[in-house]
């Protein structure tokens, strides 16, 4: 813990920003928070209305109002609420998604995802994302690739409702469907996609309990329990897509590290692709699955 924090009286005397930084990073070192300095300025320049390097700049002390505010949200982060969920958004391929407990909160490997989608897939006209959460894929490809139609599937009501109020933030949501549905059951039978793209759970429910506090406590079940082997939803996508992919079409999906084998299986078994490609994250290990629906 930071000494000097531990020495300041809080509230002993008028302080600045700054020195509220310091005692906001204690509380939360205290706590057990990773990386407690970032969190405690991202909450206090929210408060404040201020970008990180404005806390340093503003020399006034903070008013009562203001003092109360930050506190709430330092004891919120103390009991290991994720930060996005008390910003209320989230970064995600340069924009920003709001955030509530409905929703998984978009993930950088995420990111890695819909780029490698971008890299082969140039110009999808029809997209599907199955399990979109905040939207953060569905909306993101609308926005890059602006003549596309996309269908957002989610069989939670409430996860839609975020996704399209994140989707009409960006303008994007008159150019998509959102369907409440389980995995492809939504879609019209004769309906074709040239890519179906989904960040479906995939964490064996065994292993929830060990996740650290911010998801194994905050993040939806739904969000994150893949059934006994994390492998339940993606292979009923896997099984359900080749009817709703167009010859030549793309099936990408999200996996978890140690899953790339028993996917490859899947896709096999279905006999319906003939490309099956595995891409690593940025930390080196299998991240996504590229199946490629014979012609
Ligand atoms: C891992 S989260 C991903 C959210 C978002 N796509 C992202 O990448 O941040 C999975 C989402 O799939 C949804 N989901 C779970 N089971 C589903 C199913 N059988 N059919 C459709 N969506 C499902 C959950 O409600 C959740 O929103």
């Amino acid at each position: 813990m930071n000494k000097d924090a531990t020495l300041w009286k809080c509230g002993a005397r008028p302080e600045p920003a700054a020195r509220w930084v310091v005692w906001g990073e204690a509380q939360l070192s205290a706590a057990g928070v990773p990386h407690p300095r970032v969190d405690a300025e991202m909450l206090l320049a929210s408060v404040l209305d201020l970008d990180r390097t404005g806390l340093y700049l503003r020399q006034d002390p903070l008013g009562r109002e203001d003092q109360a505010s930050f506190r709430a949200l330092i004891a919120r982060r103390q009991r290991r609420e994720p930060l996005q969920y008390i910003l209320g958004e989230a970064p995600f391929y340069g924009r920003f998604f709001g955030v509530n407990g409905d929703v998984l909160i978009p993930r950088p490997e995420t990111e890695l995802l819909v780029d490698e989608v971008l890299k082969r897939s140039q110009r999808p006209l029809r997209i599907v994302d199955v399990g979109t959460g905040s939207g953060c894929i569905a909306v993101t490809l609308a926005c890059e690739c602006p003549r596309a139609r996309v269908v957002a599937v989610d069989r939670s009501l409430r996860a839609l409702r975020a996704a399209q109020a994140n989707g009409a933030r960006y303008g994007v949501d008159e150019r998509i469907r959102w369907i409440c549905a389980d995995i492809l059951a939504g879609l019209r039978p004769g309906y074709r996609a040239e890519l179906i793209v989904a960040n479906l759970p995939y964490v064996a429910r065994g292993e929830l309990p060990a996740l650290q506090p911010e998801v194994s406590a905050y993040e939806p079940r739904e969000a994150l329990n893949g059934g006994s082997d994390g492998l339940s939803l993606i292979a009923e996508l896997c099984a359900a897509a080749p009817r709703m992919l167009a010859g030549g079409g793309l099936l990408a999906v999200e996996i978890g590290d140690q899953q790339a084998a028993a996917v490859r299986r899947l896709a096999r078994q279905t006999g319906a692709y003939d490309g099956v490609e595995v891409v690593r994250d940025l930390a080196g290990k299998d991240r996504m699955v590229f199946l490629t629906r014979a012609r």
